[in-house]
C-alpha cells in the first residue's frame, strides 16, 4: 500500500501551533489503525515570504502537486500588511486554492450542547443547529478583474460568475443536502447585482435535477439576520465566494469560537486543502492559548474526503466531542467560571480519547465531487 502524502502548511501566527496539534492527532490515528501517512511540511504565507521570498514559492507548489491532501494552519499578520495585494501572505493561499481549482469550500457548523452557553446568543436558539456552508471558492469578487494603482484616486474589483462555475458548486451543495436534511438555501444579492441574477437562475436550473431537495433563495443581508435569528432553520447554505467568507465568520459565533470550525476545499478530484475557517490570531501566537479544534477537525475532514477514511474521521470527531463534553476548553471557549487548558493539553486529551475509541465499521460516504448529479 502506498502511503498517502499530506503536505502540512503551518503558515503564520497560531498556524504552526494548531497544525502541530493536527499532525499529532493524525500520527495518533496511524498508531490505532492500519492507516499509514507520509507527512511533509512546507512554508506558505508570511513565513514563506520571510524564508523564501514569496507567499507560495514554486517549490512548495511542486511539493503540493505530489500530495494527496494539504493541511494548512493560517496565513497573515500585521508585519506583512503594507505589502501590495499580490505579495501578501493571503495571496499564497488564494493562489493555492486557484491552482488546484478547489471550487467548493465546505464549512460545517454544529453546536456542541455543552458549549451552547459559551455563545452570546440565547441557548434555546442554538438547539439543533447543524448547518453546512458550501462556499464558491475560486471565482466571484476574489478573482474578477481588478485595478489597484498605488495611491491612485480609484480602484475596483469585479464580481464575475459563469454558468459553469455556479453549476459545479451548486451540484456539490445539492449532493451534500441529500445526505442531510434535503434543504438548500442559496444566498445572493439578485435584487441588485447582475452576476447574482445569473447565480440564482443557474441554481434554479440545477435544482430541477434534485426534485427531492427543497431550494430557497435568501438575499445576503436578510441571510445575515436570519442566521442569528433562527440558525436551526438552515441546512445547506450555498454562497458566492465573498458572502460565504463573511457569513461563515458570523456563523462561527454559534459554535462558540472561530477557532473551532474546520473546512474542506475540494475540486473535481480527491485532492483537497483543509484548514481552520481562519484567523492567524497574531495577538495570541506562541502563548499556548490557541484553539486547535478547527485544525484537528479539518484533519478529520481530510481523512473523510481525500483519503476515504470515514471510520478514522469519525473517531477524531467523536474524540473532539468527548473532550468538550468532559469540560476541557481553550480560553476562547471557556466561560468566566471555567478553567481553560492550553493548546497542548487539549490536544493531549483528544489523543487520549482516540486511543480508547472503538469505531464501528460503517460504509464510507460517497464522494461529494466529481460525480454526475
Ligand atoms: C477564509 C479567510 C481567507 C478568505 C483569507 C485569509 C484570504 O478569511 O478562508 O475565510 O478570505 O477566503
Ligand atoms: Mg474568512
Amino acid at each position: 500500500m502506498t502511503r498517502p502524502r499530506i503536505v502540512l502548511l503551518p503558515g503564520d501566527g497560531i498556524g504552526p501551533e494548531v497544525t502541530d496539534s493536527a499532525r499529532q492527532v493524525l500520527e495518533a490515528v496511524t498508531r490505532v489503525s492500519d492507516l499509514e501517512l507520509d507527512l511533509v511540511e512546507a512554508a506558505i504565507g508570511g513565513h514563506a515570504i520571510d524564508t523564501m521570498g514569496e507567499p507560495l514559492p514554486a517549490a512548495v507548489l511542486a511539493l503540493c502537486e505530489t500530495s494527496d491532501a494539504m493541511l494548512l494552519g493560517a496565513v497573515g499578520g500585521p508585519q506583512w500588511s503594507a505589502l501590495p495585494a499580490t505579495d501578501r501572505p493571503e495571496a499564497g493561499l488564494l493562489r493555492l486554492r486557484k491552482h488546484f481549482e478547489l471550487f467548493a469550500n465546505l464549512r460545517p457548523v454544529t453546536v456542541q450542547p455543552e458549549l451552547a452557553t459559551a455563545a452570546p446568543l440565547k441557548p434555546e436558539l442554538l438547539r439543533n443547529v447543524d448547518l453546512l456552508f458550501v462556499r464558491e471558492l475560486t471565482g466571484g469578487l476574489y478573482f474578477g478583474p481588478r485595478r489597484e494603482q498605488g495611491d491612485g484616486e480609484d480602484a475596483f474589483d469585479t464580481m464575475v460568475y459563469s454558468v459553469a462555475e455556479v453549476e459545479r458548486v451548486a451540484h456539490v451543495a445539492f449532493r451534500a443536502a441529500r445526505r442531510r436534511s434535503r434543504k438548500v438555501t442559496s444566498v445572493d444579492k439578485a435584487n441588485v447585482l447582475a452576476s447574482m441574477r445569473l447565480w440564482r437562475r443557474t441554481v434554479e436550473r440545477v435544482a430541477a435535477q434534485y426534485p427531492d431537495v427543497t431550494l430557497d433563495h435568501l438575499l445576503v443581508d436578510n441571510c445575515a439576520m436570519q442566521l442569528i435569528r433562527q440558525p436551526a432553520a438552515f441546512d445547506v447554505l450555498l454562497t458566492p465566494n465573498l458572502f460565504g467568507d463573511v457569513l461563515s465568520d458570523e456563523a462561527s459565533v454559534l459554535a462558540g469560537s472561530l477557532g473551532s470550525l474546520p473546512s474542506a476545499s475540494l475540486g473535481d478530484g480527491p485532492r483537497g486543502l483543509y484548514e481552520p475557517v481562519h484567523g492567524s490570531a497574531p495577538d495570541i501566537a506562541g502563548s499556548g492559548l490557541a484553539n486547535p479544534l478547527g485544525a484537528i477537525s479539518s484533519a478529520a475532514l481530510l481523512l473523510r474526503y481525500s483519503l476515504d477514511r470515514e471510520v478514522e474521521a469519525r473517531a477524531i470527531e467523536a474524540a473532539v466531542a468527548a473532550v468538550l463534553a468532559a469540560g476541557y476548553r481553550t480560553a476562547d471557549l471557556a466561560a468566566a467560571d471555567e478553567v481553560a487548558v492550553s493548546t497542548v493539553e487539549l490536544t493531549e486529551q483528544i489523543i487520549h480519547h482516540l486511543a480508547e475509541i472503538e469505531s464501528p465499521a460503517e460504509a464510507p460516504e460517497p464522494s461529494l465531487v466529481g460525480e454526475a448529479g
